[in-house]
Order: C-alpha cells, then structure tokens, then sequence
C-alpha cells in the first residue's frame, strides 16, 4: 500500500506496475533541481545536485531513533543506533574504517575464487535448454562469496540465504509494513544475532584468518566493536552485498540479451566486461534511490528545503541525466567518462565496491561467453515489488543445444 496516487510521478514510482520500466518517471521527477512529494518530501535528481547533496554534512543518514533503558550501548558509549550505513560522523567512520581494515586486503585476491565458484555454477547447468539466471547465478554467487569472507562453511549457505532475504525486506521504507511485519522484522534481527552468537563465540577462543575473527581481535581492545555492533555490521555486509549483486547481474544479463551487438562484443572480447559492468551499473542501478534528512535548511536550486524534511536522492535518475551522459537511455559500455552514481557518493560510498565489480564482471563474461545464442523467454520478465533495491524475480533464458567451454581471461 503506498499512500502517493498514481496521479503524481512519486505514486507511479512506487507501484509495482511500473516496476519493469520505472526511467519514464525518474525523468518526470527530475525535471525540476527539487521535486515536491509532500510536506516534508522532497525528490532530487540531477546527477551534480544529487553528487553534491550526498557529500553535504548538513544531510544526515541517521533515521530518528528512540532509546529505552535496554538500548545496548555502541562502542563509543552511545545507545546503539543501528548498521553504519544509517549513522554519521564521527562514530559511522569509526566503524567503517575498522570494516574496511578487515574487508580490502580479503578481497584483493578473491577475483580466481570468485571466478571458480561462477564456473561452478554454470557447470552445474549441464547443458539444460533454459535457465532462471536468477535462481543458477545471480542469487547463489554473491553468498558463497561472502560466506567465503566471513569464514562462514558452505553449508551455511542456505541459512544465510534465507537471512538475507529476511533481513533485505527489513531495508523497504517503515510505511509500507502491516504490524505483523514491523514484528517479523524485529524477530529477524533477534534470530540473526542469536544465530551468529555461537560462531563469535568460537573465533573469540579460537581466531582464524576470517573477517569476522579481525573485527574481533584487531587493534585496541577499547576501541572494539560490541557484539551488538558487530553482528549489525556482517548483517549489513550480508544484506548490502546481496541483493545489490543479484540485481547487478540480472539487470546485467537482461541488457545484454537486449543489445546483441553488445553481448557479440563481449563474448569475442571478455576484455570488454569492466566497460560493460559499469554501463550496467549506469543504465540500470540496483539501488535506485537513497534517502537523507536535513539537519538545517538547505538549498537546492531556487528552493528552501527545511531542517527535519527528507530528501531522496534518485540516484537512478541521476545516472540518465542528459546534462551529464549524452544518449542517457541507450546502453553503451563505451561511453566516455561514465562516473556514475550507482555506489552512492561522499562518505557513506559503497564499501563493497570492487567486490561487485569483480562479481559482476565474472558473472557476466561467463553468461556471454558459456551460453550458446542465449534468448530471453520473457521481456520485461516479472519484477520483485521493491522500488529501492530493484530487479527481476526472476530471468528465464533459453539457450542453444549446447554450451560453449567457459575460459577464463
Ligand atoms: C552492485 C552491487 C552494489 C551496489 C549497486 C551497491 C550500492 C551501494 C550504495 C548506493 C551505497 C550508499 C548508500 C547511501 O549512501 O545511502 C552502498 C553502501 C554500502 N555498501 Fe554497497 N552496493 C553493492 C554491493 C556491495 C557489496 C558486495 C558490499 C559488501 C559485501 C556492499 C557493502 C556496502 C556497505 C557496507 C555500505 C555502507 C557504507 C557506509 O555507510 O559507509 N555493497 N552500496
């Protein structure tokens, strides 16, 4: 339920009809530096007012929170206010430099792994005449990958799976829940840190080579993460780096089925495949909007917005803005200086970066290069309803009598 009517761009947004194609209305929205949604709503997207606003200090990430006396505390001796992608300074870098200490030198070698587990994957179609890229690729890749980080057994994976999901349906605007789901949202941050309990547990009497082992024993002991803080930051490792993935390789594999030429030139040349993730990324963002509230009065072209209001920041929109990418609507992985806006921007930008790419790139030169004459079975396919975190439900591809040899570059 969604309290905008489709009479306004906003509502058409939001409803799930409009879920397959949705640029119609970001374009509508965009038209003016500000948008209006209502009283205290406001929708920018310009790709240099959004890239502006994202690095403003007066934008605050922080959502208005309420503390009891059972509020665990955060490690700065604060109640604790939830994943570091929705805290500011100082206490959000605090938190994201001691993920980053763990998390960049666990990626730098992972690109050979990433590879086998994709070549794994597509092997285990053996020869079938269609495929759901959804279900054989884009959703088993990225949490094996991040099992793989964390340390975490493969036979984990399916739990982790299921978490996933649960807690990604945590991340939908707070509106559009009944009260049996705001409980069941509640329930699954309970059971996650119940289920991830026993495995701190084990690192702290016995530290491995893990993420989760560094975030428990790295550097000054007072400085640490508290265990509430630690089982949010692999909840949001988890949740950030899921479905975003999932949607990276589908909206992937559905514009290069729609543009052959494209999906010609990346099989005779996987070389092609970082110009083709990036234009992806441009063309068709996983994470389509964002959101901040002001913490003082703002000025955004000619309009005042006021201290408390929110603002969402269409990154969407912004990736086809005709100021900034000529032909914004058409897929064009060698467009020149594609710096787009799918990571988010200023401090908050997207800690998971480079492992997406890598699981992009990989996913994406296997689906041309693996696949014989690959053809979509539905277009538009069915779309999940969610509006943020965007993508197919699922991808049915049909595919010639037999697959190719994959080689990796
Ligand atoms: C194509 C895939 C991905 C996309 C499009 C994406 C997009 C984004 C965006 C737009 C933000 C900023 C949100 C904001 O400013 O409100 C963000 C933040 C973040 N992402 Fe990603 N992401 C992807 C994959 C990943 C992966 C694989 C991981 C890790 C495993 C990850 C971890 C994070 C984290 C931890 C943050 C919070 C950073 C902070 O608050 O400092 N992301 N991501």
């Amino acid at each position: 339920m969604t309290p905008y009517p489709a009479a306004v761009p906003y509502g058409r947004l939001l409803d799930p009809a409009h879920r397959s194609d949705p640029y119609p209305q970001f374009a509508e929205l965009a038209r003016e530096p500000v948008h209006r949604i209502d009283d205290h709503v406001w929708a920018v997207g310009g790709h240099a007012e959004i890239s502006r606003l994202l690095r403003d200090p007066r934008l605050s990430a922080q959502e208005p929170a309420e503390f009891g006396p059972d509020t665990p505390l955060g490690s700065d001796g604060q109640p604790f206010r939830g994943p570091f992608l929705r805290q500011d300074p100082p206490h959000h870098d605090t938190l994201r430099g001691q993920t980053m200490h763990q998390f960049v030198p666990r990626i730098l070698g992972l690109r050979p792994k990433i590879e086998d587990l994709v070549t794994e994957l597509v092997d285990g179609l053996d020869g079938a005449s269609e495929l759901d890229v959804v279900s054989a690729l884009a959703y088993p890749l990225p949490v094996a990958v991040i099992c793989e980080l964390l340390g975490v057994p493969r036979s984990e994976e399916p739990v982790f799976h299921g978490f996933a999901a649960r807690l990604t349906r945590a991340l939908d605007p707070p509106e559009s829940f009944t009260s049996e789901e705001l409980a069941d949202v509640a329930k699954t941050r309970e059971d996650w840190r119940a289920y991830l309990t026993p495995m701190i547990v084990q690192r702290l009497t016995e530290p491995g080579d893990d993420l989760i082992s560094g975030l428990l024993t790295d550097g000054d002991p007072a400085e640490r993460m508290t265990m509430v803080e630690l089982a949010t930051t692999l909840g949001l490792l988890l949740i950030a780096g899921h479905e975003t993935t999932v949607n990276l390789i589908a909206n992937g594999t559905l514009a290069l089925l729609r543009t052959p030429d494209v999906l010609a030139r990346l099989r005779a040349d996987p070389d092609l495949a970082p110009a083709v993730v990036e234009e992806v990324l441009r063309y068709d963002p996983p994470v389509q909007l964002t959101s901040r509230l002001t913490t003082a009065d703002v000025r955004i072209g000619d309009t005042n917005v006021p201290e408390g209001d929110r603002v969402l920041l269409l990154l969407a929109a912004g990736n086809r803005d005709p100021r900034r990418f000529a032909d914004p609507d058409r897929f064009w992985p060698e467009r020149p200086d594609n710096r787009h806006l799918a990571f988010g921007s200023g401090v908050h930008y997207c800690l998971g970066a480079a492992l997406a790419r890598m699981e992009g790139q990989a996913a994406l030169t296997a689906i041309a290069t693996r696949l014989a004459a690959p053809r979509l079975v539905a277009d538009p396919p069915p779309y999940r309803p969610n509006t943020i975190l965007r993508g197919p439900a699922e991808l049915r591809v049909a595919v010639g009598a037999s697959a190719q040899r994959f080689t990796t570059a």
